[in-house]
């Protein structure tokens, strides 16, 4: 299990968790977004968490799990709780080799069986999509495979995270130098306006792309999202256990078309958790085909 921190953020160094404290709070979360904090990160949970405790006026991580609990203002913290907890690590055409699977095989070969059956309707799942950079790189891809067809198109991508910071973020569609480090120059200067020292996201391409905040622990909010040709969720179930992984990966199952397709991260495998699945070995990326 990889870690959800990818970095620290210092603390306050007096506040100390105790181990009841930490398993109460580790299973808290847990059950309410499915992200398992293994026992070697206890000392990270410490440090992370002591920032919320101190901007509450709380003495202690049994006060902040009291408050997490009963408090009118328990739904609001909640929100705080997941920004604080989840990793957002993001960038434009992120993992370049299965972007390129997507863009030079899985997309064309959609897109011709759908005009072979006559269809010109196009849905696409980006779940955990962070900042925004992950569905915005598939918009382009789609806007580059389209080209003048793109307005014939019924084309959707729809795009959500837990954080809500992180979905605003996104709809907001202004990103540093930092976010199209892997991205090529030709990609960055066709579809980003730049504005100093940001660059925008084009506006037609951003109009492909729906996004919502959803928590991948609540069946009920994943049974809302339309049916898909395709799934990506990379490097978001890194941070769940076996059984939750089960229930998110059969969710993507029941949300994809027969033969649809699902992207995980390079690092993340289907290996017993799923065998609804076909693998298909591509150039540097192994990609998920959904049987029957
Ligand atoms: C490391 S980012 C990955 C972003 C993007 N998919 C990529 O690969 O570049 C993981 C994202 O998953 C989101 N996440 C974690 N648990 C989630 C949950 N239960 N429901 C929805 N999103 C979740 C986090 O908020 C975070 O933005």
């Amino acid at each position: 299990m990889s870690s959800i921190f990818s970095k620290t953020i210092s603390g306050d160094k007096d506040l100390k968790i105790t181990e009841q404290e930490f398993r109460q709070l580790r299973d808290f979360v847990y059950g309410q977004c499915g992200i398992f904090i293994p026992d070697n990160r206890q000392y990270l949970m410490e440090n992370r968490l002591s920032n919320r405790i101190k901007a509450l006026n709380l003495k202690s991580f049994g006060e902040y799990f009291y408050f997490l609990q009963y408090d009118s203002d328990r739904r609001q913290e909640m929100g705080k709780l997941f920004e604080v907890i989840t990793t957002n690590e993001t960038s434009f055409f992120r993992n370049p080799p299965q972007i390129q699977v997507f863009q030079d095989t899985i997309l064309p070969g959609l897109l011709a069986e759908l005009r072979k059956k006559g269809r010109r309707r196009l849905r696409i799942w980006s779940a955990g999509c962070s900042t925004g950079e992950e569905p915005y790189t598939l918009a382009i891809c789609i806007h580059r495979a389209l080209g003048n067809e793109l307005p014939l198109w019924d084309v959707r991508i729809t795009a959500n995270d837990l954080s809500a910071r992180v979905v605003d973020a996104a709809k907001n569609g202004v990103y540093s130098s930092y976010a199209l480090r892997t991205t090529p120059k030709d990609v960055i200067d066709q579809y980003f306006i730049q504005e100093e020292r940001l660059f925008r996201i084009r506006p037609d391409v951003q109009r492909l792309v729906s996004f919502g905040q959803i928590n991948l622990n609540e069946r009920a909010q994943l049974k809302l999202v339309e049916r898909s040709e395709v799934v990506f969720c990379r490097n978001v179930i890194i941070y769940f256990d076996e059984d939750m992984k089960r229930r998110v990966i059969n969710a993507f199952y029941d949300n994809l078309v027969p033969d649809g397709y699902l992207f995980i991260g390079h690092s993340e495998s289907l290996h017993n958790i799923t065998r609804a699945f076909k693998p298909e070995h591509h150039p540097g990326a192994i990609i998920y085909k959904k049987l029957g």
